[in-house]
């Protein structure tokens, strides 16, 4: 499989050697410096794009990739605004995979989330909370992987409707508390806690090798394909 990647920063370096390894060939390398070497007729050959650039860029990068008929894969966080003008894209022709994370560890844990906070429905002594922790260069803030969590709490659980950036008493609120430190490529761990006790949950990345191995994972998955994918297609969760 010919692939083209764009954004060639932590994200990008760590899917090459994945790819490469896992016999594929890279076609483009694209980052900020040669960003007007994104062309249609660049891609003539590409089976599959794989992005992760910025909240800022990555909308524009699709376009140009969806113009060319190259399904694109991305990881890029932060730039979920736009996900309806993707969508349309999708509905009419073009193919695109996105994963808030692609780790699959990630992808268990969010199913176990979901789990949780169905079974605590019921108990109103338990309120929940959310850490999530990243390095410091991360532009978003909460990241992708700490909404998508706060989601999958408001879908399963009647008091909770709604998350803040915040410490919050309201019963409504989830409170979802961000921190930066060093090179922390990411955990997140949801609390429920009563006066007596309190049930922790975490998922902590060592690496972000298993990031990089979803996104590979996912474009192998897509050549060809039209429509809006996530992890639970791949994983068949
Ligand atoms: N979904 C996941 O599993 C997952 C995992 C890790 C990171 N991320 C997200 O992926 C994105 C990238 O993360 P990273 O750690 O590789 O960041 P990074 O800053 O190390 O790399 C981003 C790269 O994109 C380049 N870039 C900026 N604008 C560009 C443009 N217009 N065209 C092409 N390249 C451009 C930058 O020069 C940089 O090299 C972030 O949004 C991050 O939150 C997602």
């Amino acid at each position: 499989m010919k692939i083209a990647l764009i954004g060639y920063g932590k994200m990008g370096k760590e899917i090459e050697q994945i790819a490469i390894d896992r016999g594929h060939e890279i076609g483009l390398i694209i980052d900020q410096e040669n960003q007007n070497d994104l062309i249609p007729d660049k891609l003539k050959d590409i089976d599959v794009a794989i992005e992760f650039t910025n909240p800022k860029s990555a909308f524009d990068n699709y376009q140009i990739c969806f113009e060319a008929n190259v399904p694109v894969v991305s990881g890029t966080t932060g730039w979920l605004d736009k996900i309806d003008l993707v969508k349309e894209r999708c509905q009419s022709g073009n193919g695109f995979f996105y994963a808030s994370n692609f780790s699959l560890g990630v992808n268990l844990f969010f199913e176990l989330n979901k789990k949780l906070a169905k079974l605590m429905a019921p108990f109103s002594e338990y309120n929940a909370d959310m850490e999530e922790i990243h390095h410091i260069h991360k532009l978003d803030s909460p990241s992708g992987t700490a909404i998508t969590l706060a989601e999958g709490i408001i879908e399963n659980h009647p008091r909770k409707t709604k998350w803040i950036e915040a410490a919050s008493t309201k019963e409504d609120e989830l409170s979802i508390f961000a921190k930066r430190h060093g090179a922390v490529p990411g955990t997140h761990s949801i609390t429920w806690h009563s006066e007596v006790d309190e049930i922790n949950i975490q998922h902590l990345a060592y690496s972000r090798k298993g990031f990089a191995l979803g996104a590979v994972l996912a474009a192998e998955f897509m050549p060809k394909k039209k429509g809006f994918f996530g992890m639970k297609d791949l994983l068949n969760l």
